[in-house]
């Protein structure tokens, strides 16, 4: 078997580097392509190396530029790479122009698609991941899925359940891997270590890139005046270059700069960042990665949005949205500092994101895929019969497999009453309402 990997951006390395890691260790051949979307150093070189793995075999080098053009760009170097790697399966992961571009590509090619962090929906279709992902779906042929809430997302659009894997995040992987190793070697970063991280208290790390924040003046200058105000904490904040880059031209930059509690520091590599946040009272943050960190961690976390496609996480009570309203976020934050009752409990929200385990499952899940003959796209020589969607209460004591043997049936969605369950095999039915595709 062969495995094609895409990647292109900071948080795709690090989240796709558990399973990069596990298919070198099975011994299954990789062919490890990255778009080049983030290219500095501090965006992408340093996480091979923080997170020991390979360098990719292929950098297209797209570099920034419009999403048609850049999206354009990878698709081509992707298409003449995998027609000539021919991989049984390609795998992407979360959302980003990489995701939507190795997608399209691998299954025009005929080449299995599998998606790493799929299921999640922020309903919210000016975002370019929410299109990114959506439309990486309607390719995939895997799915690899963090929590059940998104495994059931896929099943309202009609996914079918045999090719959902809930399967946690790999970050979780990446988290628990490294922080250990992260803490045996100190922080490498001058900057950091000239802060003198390890005695300082009231630390709020703070990262923030998202288009709708940091490209809209009105939003960056609230986010900004609340900073100004949260002079009891020490805030560290490795900046994106877009947010660099904006705030710059806003003429933001070296006002923030100049604040004495605000430190501007460049990208940090993933062993200083682990530490970094591990020690912050609380992280101000639009990056989703961090949302699931932060819960992963037991680190009170505040997110700059409106929504967020990780619900789970202000569910259980880790997360907060702030979105860009300076009073909400000034409240919320003096309140994780000063009630210890309330920050507490935010450090105690039970983390939705499993175990650590992710990068196994995904890759013994593709195995099995591999060994079924399922990875392999043809088109059909079977005569297709039709079908008749049902719904049902059901009254039997009867569980989701032999229901579907019993009826030659596939079941889509199974209510309990309360809320939507996502039809494992072993999952007891009665009492439920399941709808379902009778053949
Ligand atoms: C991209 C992803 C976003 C992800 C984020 C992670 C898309 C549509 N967006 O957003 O989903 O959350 O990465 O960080 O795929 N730049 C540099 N050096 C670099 C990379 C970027 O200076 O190495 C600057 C350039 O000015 C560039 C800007 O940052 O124009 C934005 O980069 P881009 O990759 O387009 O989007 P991100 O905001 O990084
Ligand atoms: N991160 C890092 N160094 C930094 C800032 C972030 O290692 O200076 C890591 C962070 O731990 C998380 C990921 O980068 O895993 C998040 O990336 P980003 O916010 O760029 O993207 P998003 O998760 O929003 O797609």
């Amino acid at each position: 078997m062969k495995i094609g990997v895409v990647l292109g951006t900071r948080p795709e390395i690090i989240k796709m580097a558990p399973i990069v890691d596990e298919i070198i260790k099975r011994g299954i051949d990789l062919t490890f392509i990255h778009t080049g979307q983030h290219y500095d150093k501090e965006m992408s070189d340093n996480f091979f190396r923080d997170l020991e793995i390979p360098v990719p075999d292929y950098n297209i080098n797209v570099g920034s530029g419009y999403h048609g053009k850049q999206t354009a760009l990878m698709m081509r170097g992707i298409e003449e790479i995998l027609m000539d790697e021919k991989p049984d399966i390609v795998l992407v992961q979360g959302d980003t122009n990489a995701v939507l571009a190795g997608a399209l590509v691998a299954s025009k090619l005929h080449i299995a698609v599998g998606h790493v962090e799929a299921g999640l929906r922020s309903f919210d279709m000016t975002m370019p991941e929410e299109v990114n992902r959506r439309i990486c779906d309607v390719t995939s042929t895997m799915y690899f899925i963090p929590t059940e809430q998104s495994a059931i997302n896929l099943l309202a659009d009609g996914y079918s359940r045999k090719n959902l894997f809930i399967t946690g995040n790999t970050v979780v992987d990446a988290c628990f891997r490294h922080l250990e190793i992260a803490k045996k070697r100190g922080f490498e970063e001058e900057s950091l270590a000239d802060l003198d991280i390890d005695n300082m208290d009231n630390i709020l790390t703070l990262t923030m890139h998202r288009a709708e924040n940091v490209d809209i003046k009105s939003r960056v200058t609230n986010i900004i005046n609340a900073l100004n105000e949260l002079t009891d904490m020490n805030i560290i904040f490795p900046i994106h270059p877009r947010t660099k880059k904006t705030l710059q031209d806003f003429g933001l930059f070296d006002e923030l700069n100049n604040l004495n509690h605000v430190h501007i520091i460049k990208p940090i590599g993933y062993l200083d960042f682990l530490q970094l946040i591990s020690k912050s009272t609380l992280i101000l943050t639009d990056s989703g990665g961090l949302q699931e960190e932060a819960i992963t961690l037991d680190i009170p976390v505040l997110t700059l949005r409106y929504n967020t496609e990780r619900p789970e996480t202000v569910a259980v009570g880790g997360n907060i949205l702030v979105g860009s309203d300076k009073e909400v976020i000034l409240k919320n934050a003096n309140r994780i500092l000063n009630d210890k009752e309330f920050a507490d409990k935010m450090k105690n929200a039970k983390n939705p994101y499993g175990q650590g385990d992710a990068a196994i499952k995904t890759v013994d899940a593709i195995q099995d895929f591999y060994d079924n003959g399922l990875l392999d796209i043809k088109a059909p020589e079977d005569i297709m019969y039709s079908f008749e969607r049902k719904m049902d209460l059901v009254n039997e004591d009867i569980s989701v497999k032999d229901f579907e043997e019993k009826n030659n049936s596939l079941i889509h969605m199974v209510y309990d009453g309360q809320k939507m369950r996502f039809p494992v095999d072993d999952l007891k039915l009665k009492g439920m309402f399941v709808i379902f595709d009778e053949y």
